[in-house]
This record gives structure tokens, C-alpha cells and sequence, in this order.
């Protein structure tokens, strides 16, 4: 029996970016590959007034557009639309979501009946639970009137068969900690929280799952990643892209704390500094989780800006083209104090990894598009021989490079070890050089689409890539006070020029333990 057997999928703000980028092109390629069976319904709900065609017609633009002609499979897509449907409904209207229930049931028992009228010995979906997975694609100041709404109309099971409703929810999962909280407190009047999906894309990515497969199904570098061993580990999370289309208009609200630093950056640190679960299982890995974040603290005593540092880009160039500079992208305020970067050292206090800093950074309108997470090792502890650096026959000589290990998330996804060897001649001279296992060389396939496999989760019903209320929580707890601090401060972020790796002061943090950024190649 499949994954999808008898679910539907409903999509709240169907007519949204994110459904169009990100949704359907993932549910287009899981039924294709067969995951979800094509008696799962896909129901569109937005305000606008809409047919099932019209609805239909938009997927099919918004896909062909991302999908190369050569690789779109027309008979799928005639499949896959049958599954499409479209209804209006005011979310924020208690009283329409009667008539939705009524709907969504009409096309559930449409479909299967089709589907069973040609599979024979199928039982009858009757006989089966239904499971209904609820994708609230909006803004989310409209996810406690969404799940209300299905409340009222009974459409949120009992607590014995809760898990045949699935509730998943797009960040931002609130702005702070307390509305934070209160986003939670609101979810859980009707919702359990094995109910509730929060998806961090970035835990879709093959690459992020591979950390904890990398970690702990090889013997070799585990026992290394320690206060023994480790000298300092870097996160970067780096964009070329500013404020295209309308962006500005959220970002702005927003920075890069919030956007990125909060969610994205702050699971790769759980995943690269978290103890081995028991099991592999959702429960045990987000509980190791939980407890990194509980050990989170300031990289510095002191004030904030002692180990948190805030930039946002002037004009420049980028990739050769000139950039405008953030307070001139469009939506964004002409005097905005929002940060378009933002770098922190940071300190794990717990058994493995006390004395050892963690330095964070995330920005628009840097250099390059690269996502990586670099562990810098110790230094061996007595230097006895020369290192260079060769191109060619010209050598210069430089210090002793430590180890590193890089573990790249995005683009050219690649795994690197960085070790000293002795450069061929009649001296005893090291050069550092590098062993690399990039995933396009090995593996022929190309990577899902974090969506792909978040979607498939959701409908399996594994919630182990999914941010749970707990981890949220530390979290908005740990960022907070560095929100406030900004907010209270009268001073404005460093600027930086667009195409540049950040403001000058966030060498600083580095400096200060005699470590430099790395510049990923
Ligand atoms: C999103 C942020 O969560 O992640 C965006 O809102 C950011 O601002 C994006 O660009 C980065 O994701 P990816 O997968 O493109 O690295």
C-alpha cells in the first residue's frame, strides 16, 4: 500500500508564491515518482473565485515554467491535474468552512471512486481511516482563524485518530519570543503537537540530512568533534540575491536574524553539535537538539554587540553587476535600520563542547550563493616542518594550516578534508591539500527538492525533519534579547558594500580567537 494511501491535501493561500515555487512543482514530481498515488486529492483554497480549470491552467503555467520542456512528462501532468481542485473560502470566516468540509469530502469520495471503480480488491476507503494533511501556505496571522475554522467544522478528529489530521505551518512561526509563544498557545487549543508541522526547509535539504548520517554511521570523525580536538567551527549561510520581486516588503519587517539566522542556521548548529540519539527516531534527535539550544550562550560577556554584529548592503556589485544598496530596493523604508547580515560567536556550555566558539553568519548580497559548515581542527601541537603553498613552481611559505572539514550544503553539495602533506623534493616541506567527495561525481540522480521530501514526511507522518514547539522556543529565547538590544540601540547597522563578505566588524569576533572567516570557494 503506498505512503499517500487515502489522504487529501489541502492548501490554504493556493494562489500564493509559495505554492506555485514550491508546492506543486513538489507534489507534481511525488506523484510522478509515485509516492503520492493518484487518488489523492489536491484542494486549492484561497479567497479568490476560481474553477477547478482555471486553478488547473495557473499549475500548469507556473510549472512549465519551471520544468525544461525536454523533462515535462505531458501524460503526468494530465494525471496529476485530475488530482488538482479549487475552492474559495474567506479563511478568516468561520461560517464557510462547513461548506468546505462538504466539499472536500464530495471530491474525496469522487476520486477514490474512480480510483476503486478500476482497482479491483482495493478495500473501500470508507473502511480505512482518512488522513488529511492541511498545508497552511498564508501569512500567519491567519493560522488560528485556519484552525478554528476546522474545528467548528468538526474536521479536527478525536484525540485517538488526532494524527489523521496533519497541520503543517511556513515560518515566520512569530517575530519574538513572546508572540512566539502565543502562535503555539493558539495552534495547541486544537491541535496536538504531533499534529503540527513546522517546516525549516533547510532540514529537507539531502545535504542537511546527510550531517547526522556523515556523524554518526562513519566511526572516524565523531570521536574527533570535541573540545579535544576542535579549535572553532564556522556556519555560514550566504546569498548573493537582495530584495527581488516584492521581498522587501517582508524582509524589512523582518532581517536577517529572524529569516534566517533564528531557523536555518541554528539547526545546522543543532545538527553539527548535538550528542548521538538513542534511536533514530523523531522524538529522540529533536530531544539532543533541544538540549544544544539549552546549552546556548553569548560567545562574549557583556554587551550584545560584544558578540553579535548587524551589517545591511550599501550599493555595489555582485557577481559583476551593480546592486542597488538595501534602503533603495523596493518595499523597503528609505531609513530602514533592518540588517541584511548579521554574524555572532557564539558558545555551546555543555561536556563536549566547552572553550569551543561557534561562529554564525548569514547575509544578503554577499559574494556568492554557498551554504557550508567548516570545522576547523587544532593545530598539531609542535611545528616541525616548513608548510608552503605552490602554484606551480612558485612557493610561498605560510603558517601551519590546521585540519578542516567542510561539510558544503549548497551548491556543488561536497564533503572536504583539508590535511598537510609532504610536498615531492628533497626537503621536508608540507603543503595542505584536500580530499573531496562532491555528490554530482558519485551520485548520477539529482538531489529531491527539500519540499519533495518534507511533503512525503508530512503524509508518512515522520515528523523528525520538523521544528518542534520545545526547540522553537530556546530558539526565540537565545535571539531575543539580541533583537531587543538592536531595537533599543541608537546606532545602525555596519554597511557594507553589496558583493563584499560583510561588515569589517565581524572580523573582529573572529579575531578575538585568532580565527579568520573562511572565503568558501
Ligand atoms: C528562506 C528565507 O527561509 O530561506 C529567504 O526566508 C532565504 O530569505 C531562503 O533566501 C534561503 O533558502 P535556500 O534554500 O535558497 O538557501
Amino acid at each position: 500500500m503506498s505512503d499517500s494511501f487515502n489522504t487529501s491535501i489541502l492548501i490554504f493561500g493556493a494562489s500564493g508564491d509559495l505554492t506555485a515555487r514550491k508546492l506543486m512543482p513538489a507534489l507534481f514530481h511525488l506523484c510522478q515518482q509515485k509516492y503520492v498515488s493518484a487518488d489523492v486529492p489536491i484542494v486549492g483554497i484561497a479567497r479568490k473565485e476560481k474553477t477547478d480549470e482555471q486553478f488547473r491552467a495557473e499549475v500548469l503555467e507556473s510549472l512549465r515554467s519551471r520544468i525544461p520542456n525536454d523533462r515535462f512528462d505531458e501524460a503526468r501532468w494530465l494525471q496529476f491535474s485530475k488530482q488538482l481542485f479549487y475552492r474559495q473560502l474567506d479563511i478568516s470566516n468561520p461560517s464557510e468552512y462547513v461548506a468546505l468540509k462538504e466539499s472536500v469530502e464530495a471530491i474525496e469520495n469522487e476520486l477514490r471512486g474512480n480510483s476503486e471503480a478500476t482497482a479491483a480488491g482495493t478495500p473501500l476507503a470508507e473502511e480505512q481511516p482518512r488522513h488529511r494533511v492541511v498545508y497552511l501556505a498564508t501569512t500567519p496571522s491567519l493560522f488560528a482563524a485556519a484552525v478554528e475554522g476546522l474545528h467548528e467544522a468538526g474536521m479536527i478528529p478525536d484525540r485517538a485518530s488526532a494524527s489523521n489530521l496533519r497541520v503543517v505551518v511556513e515560518k515566520p512561526f512569530g517575530h519574538d519570543l513572546i508572540s512566539a509563544q502565543e502562535l503555539t498557545e493558539q495552534l495547541a487549543r486544537r491541535l496536538r503537537e504531533n499534529q503540527i508541522y513546522r517546516i525549516d526547509h533547510y532540514l529537507g535539504k539531502e545535504t542537511v540530512q546527510n550531517i547526522l548520517l556523515f556523524r554518526f554511521g562513519n566511526a572516524i570523525f565523531e570521536p574527533l568533534l570535541n573540545r579535544n580536538h576542535v579549535d572553532h567551527i564556522q556556519i555560514t549561510v550566504a546569498e548573493s540575491q537582495g530584495m527581488e520581486g516584492s521581498r522587501g516588503g517582508y524582509y524589512d519587517t523582518s532581517g536577517a536574524l529572524r529569516d534566517v539566522l533564528q531557523n536555518h542556521v541554528l539547526q545546522l548548529l543543532c545538527l553539527i553539535a548535538m550528542d548521538p540519539p538513542s534511536l533514530f527516531q523523531a522524538r529522540e534527535i529533536r530531544d539532543e537538539k533541544m538540549k544544544v539550544l539549552q546549552a546556548l550562550r553569548p560567545g562574549a560577556s557583556g554587551s550584545v554587540g560584544n558578540w553579535a554584529i548587524r551589517g545591511q548592503y550599501t550599493a555595489g556589485l555582485v557577481n559583476r553587476l551593480p546592486a542597488l544598496a538595501y534602503r533603495e530596493e523596493e518595499r523597503v523604508q528609505p531609513n530602514s535600520n533592518t540588517e541584511t547580515y548579521v554574524a555572532m560567536r557564539v558558545a555551546i556550555d555543555n561536556w563536549r563542547w566547552a572553550g569551543v566558539p561557534f561562529f554564525l553568519r548569514t547575509g544578503k548580497r554577499l559574494p556568492k550563493q554557498v551554504s557550508e559548515i567548516a570545522i576547523q581542527f587544532k593545530k598539531p601541537p609542535l611545528n616541525l616542518f616548513t608548510t608552503v603553498e605552490c602554484e606551480g613552481d612558485l612557493c610561498d611559505l605560510v603558517d601551519t594550516r590546521p585540519n578542516q572539514l567542510i561539510l558544503r550544503i549548497q551548491p556543488q553539495e561536497a564533503i572536504s578534508l583539508r590535511f598537510s602533506t609532504k610536498r615531492p623534493g628533497m626537503q621536508y616541506q608540507v603543503q595542505p591539500v584536500s580530499m573531496d567527495f562532491e555528490y554530482e561525481d558519485h551520485f548520477q540522480a539529482h538531489l529531491p527538492e527539500a519540499y519533495e521530501r518534507l511533503l512525503l514526511d508530512v503524509i508518512r507522518g515522520d515528523s523528525t525533519l520538523f521544528t518542534r514547539s520545545d526547540e522553537l522556543e530556546a530558539a526565540w529565547k537565545f535571539v531575543t534579547p539580541v533583537l531587543d538590544a538592536w531595537r533599543n540601540s541608537s546606532a545602525s547597522p555596519d554597511l557594507y558594500p553589496a558583493g563584499t563578505w560583510g561588515p569589517s566588524a565581524a572580523d573582529r569576533l573572529m579575531a578575538e580567537c585568532r580565527a579568520a572567516w573562511r572565503s568558501p570557494r
